[in-house]
């Protein structure tokens, strides 16, 4: 299938490790450039670096920028910077880290407040940012304007312990499904993509974090996780990162306002 993706520009964040690196090599390997950022310089610019060698493509196809998602200023900066480097933007990835886990009465407000700014208030951030931008691609002669947003199976199945992720995550669909509808007029998609169990550096530090509260070992936690999916594992990285590539594609223009998990069938709900 032609993805279409060639000489796109793509913003991926929280892109240094994990499931939206993965999606920023599979991008970079369909021939998009590619903006990536995080919170560490020292991680973002070593992701840059490998990442073009992964992919077989030149540095210049990689913009490492250092941003914290929750700081709306700063994010409004970096991608003002990859429109200024590489011309334009049709993608947006919002990403970031995962809040912790806990039982209820463990978390502050404050822990409430810094949950929803990780994960719901840097999703908000990135698109008033990208958006405008995202409108001209829609607009122009080679129209491509997409926003995909990384969520979690928690969205659509609350995970025990995970209240803060969750409760952000529910947030991030509502938004989602309304923007789907405000900006589906000019041609820009709007979805989100749930992951599993997958492994990447945030699945090992759950895992040693819940096998530490509940007393067994780290390979029990994982084995219980491989156990909730129909296929009897966790997923890999780049698995997530082959559905986030088609969710972003040219061929799938006419999806918009869904919530696709990327689970192996670890949801039991039949929708
Ligand atoms: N892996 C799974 O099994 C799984 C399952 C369900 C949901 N998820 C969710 O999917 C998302 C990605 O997970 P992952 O497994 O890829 O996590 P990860 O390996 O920990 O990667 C997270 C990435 O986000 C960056 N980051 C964290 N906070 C940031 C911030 N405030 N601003 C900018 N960048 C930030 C990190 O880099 P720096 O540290 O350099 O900033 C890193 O590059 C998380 O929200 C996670 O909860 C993951």
């Amino acid at each position: 299938m032609h993805l279409g993706l060639e000489n796109r520009v793509a913003f991926v964040a929280g892109a240094s490790s994990g499931l939206g690196r993965a999606t920023a090599r599979a991008l970079l390997t369909e021939g998009c450039r590619v903006a990536i950022c995080s919170r560490s310089s020292e991680r973002i610019q070593c992701a840059a670096m490998d990442l073009a060698q992964e992919a077989g493509v030149p540095d210049d196809h990689v913009l490492p920028l250092v941003c914290d998602v929750t700081q709306e200023e700063r994010v409004r900066t970096a991608i003002d910077r990859t429109v200024d480097h590489f011309g334009g933007l049709n993608i947006l990835i919002t990403n970031a880290g995962g809040p912790p886990t806990g039982t209820v009465l463990e978390f502050s407000a404050d822990d409430w407040r810094a949950a929803l700014e990780l994960n719901l208030m840097s999703t908000i951030n990135l698109t008033r940012a990208a958006l405008p931008h995202l409108k001209q691609a829609a607009a122009s002669t080679r129209p491509l304007a997409r926003i995909l947003m990384i969520t979690s199976i928690s969205a659509k199945q609350p995970v025990a312990g995970l209240y803060l992720s969750n409760v952000s995550r529910a947030g991030v669909q509502g938004f989602a499904k309304s923007l789907s509808e405000e900006v589906g007029a000019e041609g820009i998609t709007v979805n989100t993509i749930l992951p599993g169990y997958t492994r990447t550096d945030r699945l090992a530090h759950l895992s040693e974090a819940l096998a530490e509260r509940r007393g067994v070992s780290e390979d029990e936690i994982e084995a219980g996780w491989a156990n909730q999916a129909a296929l009897r594992r966790v997923g890999r990285e780049e698995e997530f990162a082959a559905a986030a590539v088609f969710l972003v594609s040219e061929p799938a223009a006419y999806i918009t306002g869904v919530a696709l998990p990327v689970d192996g069938g670890a949801i039991k709900g039949l929708l």
